[in-house]
C-alpha cells in the first residue's frame, strides 16, 4: 500500500526529502510560502503545488505530511497536522520546548497517529552497528560516551551550535544510553553573532554513573563527525568522516586491581572494523517512517524525541545561566 505523503519546505533539506519520498511513497503535494519553489516543485508532476499548508491539509486523501520548514515554525506546523488527522514526520528539532513536545506527543498518540521526528543520525548503519554492540553487552558497562561535531562553517546565525549541531549528537547519545539525564550543564560563547553561540561545550550525567560530553563548534580547524563510546571491556568508535572504517572497535578496557600491588591495570588488544553498509540514512530514515505508517507505531519515536527536546531546553537554560 503507498502512503499518500504531502511536503512542506522545500529549502535546502527538504529538497532532498521530496526525492526520497517521491521514490518511496505517493508524493500528493508540495507546499513551499515561497512561491518561487514552484519552479523545483515542478521536477514532481505528480505532485499538487500550494504555497497554503492549510489547503494540502484540506485533502481528505492526504495521510501523511512531512514538515522541512525551519525550526520555530515546526511545533505549530505539526500540531495542525496532527489535528487534521495526518501522521507527521517533522525534521529536528519538532519543537523548541518541551512542554510543546508533549502536547504533539499527546496529540499524535490520542489520535493513533505517527510523529516521528526528523533524527537522521539514528537511521545510520554506523550508529546502528555500535547500538548493537552497546546493547549486546560486547563492551562490558558503559562508562562514558562523547561527541565531537566541529567544522570551519557553515556559521549559522538564527541558531546556536547546540540546536544547529547538538541535536545529533544529543539523539544519538541519548538512543546509546537509553536514559534521561539528570544533570545537564553546557558552557559557551558567541564570537561571531551577539546571543549565538559558535562554540558549546556540553555536559550530561545520567543516574546510572554513565557520563556524556559533546563538543559542538563551527569556529575549528578540524572536521570531526566522531562519537567514542567508552566500556569497561572494549571501546568504539563511529568516525562519520571515514570512508571505510566508519565503525573502530578496540579491544582495550580496564583490568581489575591486582592482588599483589591493588593497582588498576589496562589491557590492549585487537583493533576491528567491523563492514558498514553504504546504505543512505536519509533513505533508511524515510522507509521507516512509511513502515510506521502503515504498520502502526508504538509512539517510540516520538518519545525518543520528547527526551531529545527536553535535554535541548535544559541545556539551553544552563547556556544563558552561565556568564561568558
Ligand atoms: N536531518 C538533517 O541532517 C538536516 C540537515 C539540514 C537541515 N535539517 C532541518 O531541515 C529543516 C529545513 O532546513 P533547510 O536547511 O532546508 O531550511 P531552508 O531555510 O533552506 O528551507 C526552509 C523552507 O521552508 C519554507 N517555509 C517556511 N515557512 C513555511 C511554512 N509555514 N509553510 C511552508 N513552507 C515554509 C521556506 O520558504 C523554505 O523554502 C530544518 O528544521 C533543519 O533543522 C535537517
Amino acid at each position: 500500500m503507498t502512503v499518500r505523503v504531502g511536503q512542506a519546505g522545500l529549502g535546502n533539506w527538504g529538497k532532498n526529502l521530496a526525492r526520497n519520498f517521491a521514490e518511496l511513497a505517493d508524493l500528493t503535494w508540495l507546499c513551499d510560502a515561497d512561491p518561487a519553489k514552484r519552479e523545483l516543485a515542478a521536477r514532481y508532476p505528480q505532485a499538487r503545488w500550494t504555497d497554503g499548508f492549510d489547503e494540502m491539509l484540506a485533502d481528505p486523501e492526504l495521510e501523511a505530511v512531512v514538515i522541512a520548514t525551519p525550526v520555530p515554525t515546526h511545533y505549530s506546523l505539526a500540531k495542525q497536522a496532527l489535528g487534521a488527522g495526518k501522521h507527521v514526520f517533522v525534521e529536528k528539532p519538532p519543537a523548541m520546548r518541551a512542554s510543546e513536545m508533549e502536547e504533539l506527543v499527546t496529540l499524535a498518540e490520542e489520535h493513533g497517529l505517527v510523529l516521528m521526528p526528523g533524527h537522521l543520525l539514528l537511521y545510520h548503519p554506523g550508529v546502528a552497528t555500535v547500538k548493537e554492540l552497546v546493547d549486546s553487552g560486547e563492551l562490558g558497562e558503559i562508562r562514558y560516551i562523547y561527541g565531537n561535531r566541529q567544522n570551519l562553517g557553515v556559521i549559522r546565525t538564527n541558531e546556536n551550535a547546540l540546536w544547529s549541531l547538538g541535536v545529533h549528537d544529543l539523539s544519538v547519545i541519548l538512543h546509546l544510553v537509553d536514559e534521561e539525564p539528570e544533570t545537564v550543564w553546557a558552557h559557551g560563547t558567541s564570537f561571531l553573532t551577539p546571543g549565538v553561540e559558535d562554540v558549546v561545550f556540553c555536559y550530561l550525567r545520567f543516574s546510572s554513573g554513565k557520563v556524556a560530553h559533546m563538543h559542538l563548534s563551527w569556529l575549528d580547524p578540524h572536521k570531526m563527525r566522531r562519537m567514542t563510546v567508552v566500556g569497561s571491556r572494549k571501546m568504539v568508535v563511529f568516525d562519520d568522516m571515514e570512508l571505510e572504517r566508519k565503525v573502530t572497535i578496540y579491544d582495550k578496557g580496564e583490568e581489575p586491581p591486582g592482588e599483589t600491588y591493588g593497582e588498576w591495570r589496562t589491557r590492549t588488544g585487537d583493533i576491528f572494523s567491523p563492514k558498514i553498509s553504504n546504505d543512505e540514512p536519509l533513505r533508511l530514515e524515510c522507509t521507516h517512517f512509511l513502515e510506521l505508517v502503515r504498520e502502526r507505531s508504538d509512539g517510540r519515536e516520538a518519545r525518543e524525541g520528547l527526551v531529545v527536546v527536553r535535554a535541548l531546553e535544559h541545556l539551553q537554560a544552563s547556556l544563558v545561566a552561565v556568564p561568558v
